[in-house]
């Protein structure tokens, strides 16, 4: 199995970091010297990925300003259009028609150091012949993240945002994924769901009552979802070797 291409959602509104992304997609918001997707690109780039969708929302014509035909960064770039926000398992079917075979999945507006995340994910991948493997590490606010419910290297449930008390684990997904194809149909059975958006999350949950094999990777490194300025912050000072997190 070889796995060549990626998938970027980059359609949010990053309404909590306002009013910057009245003007800028919040994708376009830099950690250090280049905008938060481009470090994305990049992990992309590193794991042997050469063709990515981006999925864009009207009026973020910036991400494409900014990235191009992704020729500087070793990597062909197709962007598709999402018309309407309805969540990220919808944001992945939107590029069903570019991609074939497994792809990778990560989202546009989150931070990891080191960027060989992805080629670790992938390589496990490979190695366990799965249909869906997840990253994730150990999180503190479980209400921020989807969590992930695990045995014997499995995960047998998951639980987008749950509160403490509904938390079936620590175990956060860091929105970096690695899929078959099988993830498009189990996305057109979601039902909407948390927020009445079609989450993802939802869709793995598919995957798993359907028994197919749904793994999960436990990242070493820094994650930050850069979705508020102290997140942003955050990640720059990461970047910049300020912090250790
Ligand atoms: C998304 C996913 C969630 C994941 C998170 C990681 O949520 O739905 O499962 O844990 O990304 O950042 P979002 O932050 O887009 O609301």
């Amino acid at each position: 199995m070889k796995v060549n291409k990626g998938l970027i959602p980059a359609a949010g509104s990053g309404s909590r970091l306002g009013p910057f992304t009245k003007a800028i997609p919040k994708e376009l918001l830099p950690v250090g010297d280049k905008a938060t997707i481009e470090h994305v690109v990049e992990a992309m780039s590193l794991a042997g990925i050469e063709e990515v969708v981006i999925v864009i929302s009207p009026h973020k014509h910036g991400l494409s300003d900014y990235l191009g035909s992704g020729k500087r960064l070793g990597v062909r770039l197709t962007y598709v259009v999402q018309d309407e926000r309805r969540g990220l398992a919808d944001a992945v079917l939107a590029g069903e028609h570019v991609l074939k075979g497994p792809f990778a999945v990560v989202l546009g507006d989150n931070f990891f150091t080191p960027n060989t995340f992805l080629s670790d994910l992938i390589s496990y991948h490979i190695e366990c012949n799965a249909d869906a493997t997840l990253g994730v590490v150990e999180v503190d606010d479980v209400s921020r993240y989807g969590i992930i419910d695990v045995e014997g290297g499995r995960v047998v449930d998951m639980i987008e945002k749950p509160t403490q008390s509904q938390a079936p684990s620590k175990l956060g997904s860091i929105g970096a994924y690695v899929f078959q194809e099988c993830i498009f149909d189990a996305i057109r059975k979601t039902q909407p769901g948390h927020m009445g958006e079609y989450q993802l999350t939802d869709s793995i949950k598919i995957l798993i009552g359907e028994k197919k094999r749904v793994i999960y990777r436990k990242v070493n490194g820094i994650h930050i979802d850069v979705g508020t300025p102290q997140d942003l912050m955050r990640a720059n000072a990461c970047y910049m070797n300020l912090i250790d997190d």
